[in-house]
């Protein structure tokens, strides 16, 4: 396909087609967590797929930005919870530079979460219980402690499945010590609700001492 068929295909595909409800943020609770888990709920009522799905931003060692997606442990008073490896180049970028960012899209309701601030690392309490909360594929791919490592032969990663299953079966209790879990303190989260007409309605709250303060941008 040439360039400018590309260009041309990519301009002929929708976006943001709508129907989507109007937002009232006038009557939105007054702290962004309550109101992302109102979010989340519709999101799960409308049927969207892996709505606890999400972007994780962070800064690497070199003071440039890296993405990926995982999903959403938790919500609480602390913030957004993710766990991860931290032996992975995501665990060693938040361990080093805990400035992070998480972006939600829901793209039935046309809706995007904005959260940006600290990841705080949760205690090994809570670390052991969100590993032995996974399945046991996913308690041993943590066990191989090799994510994102080069792979050279991939029957090697099934022969180091088979031995992480076996430390499993043989110990069901065991914890990885490199499994991390966080909550994500918001110091800004941004509800962007998109509209057909392109007058996107925006609410930001911004951290401000133990309160929020909350203002619409423009769209
Ligand atoms: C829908 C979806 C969910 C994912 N969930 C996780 C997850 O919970 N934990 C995880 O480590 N990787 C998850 N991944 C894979 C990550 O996006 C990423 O490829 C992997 O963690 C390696 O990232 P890193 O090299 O930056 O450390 C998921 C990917 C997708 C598409």
């Amino acid at each position: 396909m040439s360039e400018s068929d590309t260009r041309q295909r990519l301009r002929d595909l929708k976006a943001l087609e709508g129907p989507f409800d109007p937002v009232d943020f006038g009557t939105a609770p007054d702290n962004p967590q309550a109101l992302f888990l109102n979010w989340l709920d519709t999101a799960i009522a409308a049927g969207i797929a892996e709505p606890h799905a999400m972007t994780l931003s962070t800064i690497d060692a070199q003071g440039h930005p890296d993405a990926r997606v995982l999903i959403l442990k938790n919500v609480d008073s602390r913030g957004w919870h993710f766990a991860i490896s931290a032996v992975s180049p995501k665990g060693r970028q938040v361990a080093a530079n805990p400035a992070v960012a998480l972006t939600f899209y829901w793209q039935k309701l046309g809706r995007q979460v904005r959260i940006r601030g600290r990841a705080l690392a949760l205690d090994a309490d809570e670390c052991a219980q969100d590993f032995l909360a996974r399945s046991v594929d996913a308690r041993a791919n943590v066990l191989l402690e090799r994510q994102s490592a080069p792979l050279d032969a991939r029957p090697s990663v099934a022969e180091a499945m088979r031995d992480a299953r076996a430390r499993i079966d043989a110990d069901p209790d065991l914890v990885s010590p490199v499994w991390q879990a966080y909550a994500v303190a918001p110091e800004t989260v941004e509800f962007w609700q998109g509209a057909t007409d392109r007058l996107h309605d925006r609410l930001i709250f911004r951290r401000n001492g133990a309160g929020w303060d909350r203002e619409l941008l423009w769209p």
